[in-house]
């Protein structure tokens, strides 16, 4: 009775807590007896994968295509507001698997809440979620209530407290809950990836890591489609909306909540919010939705992360002003340093064969001798078959892992705690730029269990 008793007021303690989290909560309630730790959870292979997908507007479409190419699956429901949407998407589905004319996944339209009522009905091995961001976490732990393995888009939560009560929800389950980066397997976050495993630019110190995208031509969707709903973040949101695409792959050449060292600390702050009033009064009528909004986050947040180590990470982040695209995607070691958009190398001694020392970059077609010798084996060996899965291959490759990864019951590649991380930028900086920069420590989603999980290997 007495150990009952325990149990029963150690997770009421747990559950009461998880709604206090704060980003500087100094101290955190012990995981509950019966979750476990989720780093490198190894799943029970799946042989043919049922999967449902939520969400089938610009990006659900690339998931359920890349999904449905690969051998050893099944797509067994589509999930959309829209039932124009579910059509489209099964008449693409039908192309690629024509045996879905004779047969029909399950379809679901015409309310916020039917994918309630197909986690019911459906029972999914899997879910793609792929909706706005509020929807995000709600649709992640109710697929993992219904022992479904949730794969969601970036972020994977825009709140402290929803990134733990998705946690909580997958040690529960016992579910995978990955969100989705497929940046970590574009070329050159594969190329870097696989040189940093080889020490070739020696001890890593510091990166940097963007998501600067011009994304005002959203505001033309107005009613339907990513600018409808994107659009009121700028508005009422702060800091670093949209994190993951650059601190994803930078995150995992750091080996961050794996082994080695792990988030720590970041101060972040935006600049005035111009572009989009200036753009709304523009582009729409003044008595437009978009001018009735007070775009209030400013157009460019810039944070600083310090680790555990000590080591520093700046990730800046700007979805408005007028410039070309680019991620940073910089590493910088004790030996040289990888930088992308453009892609350049420079190395303490020179490039082998390229050039003589680190003050000049090896880029352009300079760097075509050397993917040859350091692209990573998982590129070369998936390049030819998913190039045109979208974003230039990643996508594709990034579903070829998670599906194998299924199969073999293998852990996947990124845990439900890298997501926390890399996500958590989001609503830390949130914080700390509208403190006039005050410091926020990153809660430890892993409660000190991240040591335990090793580096994301070079997977062949
Ligand atoms: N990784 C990438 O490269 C990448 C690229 C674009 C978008 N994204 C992410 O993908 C997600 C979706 O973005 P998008 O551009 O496809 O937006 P979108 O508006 O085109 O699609 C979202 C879809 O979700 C549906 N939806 C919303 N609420 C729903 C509900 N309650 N039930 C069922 N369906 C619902 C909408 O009807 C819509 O069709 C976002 O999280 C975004 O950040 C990622």
């Amino acid at each position: 009775m007495k150990r009952r008793k325990f149990i029963q007021t150690a997770s009421l303690g747990s559950a009461a807590l998880s709604s206090l989290h704060l980003s500087n909560a100094p101290t955190l309630a012990p995981r509950p007896t019966k979750s476990k730790y989720m780093g490198g959870f190894q799943a029970k292979p799946l042989q043919k994968i049922k999967a449902a997908f939520i969400g089938l507007g610009y990006r659900g479409k690339d998931h359920l295509q890349n999904f449905a190419t690969l051998e050893g699956t099944e797509v067994v429901a589509l999930c959309d507001l829209y039932q124009e949407n579910v059509n489209k998407k099964l008449v693409l589905l039908q192309k690629i698997r024509p045996e879905y004319s004779e047969t029909q996944p399950k379809m679901y339209w015409g309310d916020e809440n039917q994918w309630k009522i197909m986690l019911e009905e459906v029972r999914p091995d899997v879910v793609f979620i792929s909706t706005n961001w509020v929807n995000h976490a709600p649709m992640a732990i109710g697929s993992m209530e219904h022992g479904a393995h949730a794969f969601v888009e970036v972020p994977l939560a825009t709140s402290i407290a929803d990134l733990w009560a998705i946690i909580e929800s997958s040690e529960r389950t016992h579910k995978h809950c990955m969100m989705m980066e497929n940046v970590n397997y574009g070329r050159d976050e594969l190329l870097f990836l696989n040189l940093c495993r080889q020490g070739y630019i020696g001890e890593l110190l510091h990166a940097e890591a963007a998501y600067i995208h011009e994304l005002r031509w959203q505001m033309h969707e107005e009613n339907k489609g990513t600018g409808s709903w994107r659009t009121h973040h700028y508005a009422s949101g702060r800091g670093n909306l949209y994190p993951t695409h650059g601190l994803g792959p930078v995150a995992q050449y750091m080996n961050l909540a794996r082994t080695e060292d792990s988030f720590k600390s970041l101060v972040s702050f935006s600049s005035p919010a111009k572009g989009r009033q200036d753009y709304a009064q523009e582009n729409f009528p003044a008595d437009h939705k978009w001018n009735q909004l007070q775009f209030r986050n400013g157009d460019i947040n810039t944070s600083l992360v310090k680790t555990q180590l000590g080591r520093t990470l700046m990730i800046q982040w700007d979805e408005t002003s007028p410039r070309p695209y680019t991620r940073h995607n910089l590493i910088q070691g004790t030996l040289g340093t990888l930088a992308g958009f453009p892609t350049r190398i420079a190395r303490e001694g020179g490039v082998e064969g390229i050039t003589k020392d680190h003050h000049r970059w090896v880029q352009g077609t300079d760097l075509e001798t050397f993917y040859e010798m350091y692209d990573h084996p998982l590129y070369k060996k998936l390049n030819a078959s998913t190039k045109n899965s979208g974003h230039g291959g990643m996508d594709g490759i990034m579903m070829v892992r998670i599906v194998e990864c299924l199969q073999q019951g293998l852990p996947l590649d990124q845990n439900v705690y890298e997501g926390a991380f890399w996500s958590a930028v989001g609503p830390l900086s949130a914080a700390s730029a509208t403190q006039e920069g005050m410091p926020q420590k990153f809660p430890d989603f892993t409660r000190g269990d991240w040591k335990e999980t090793k580096p994301l290997a070079i997977v062949h």
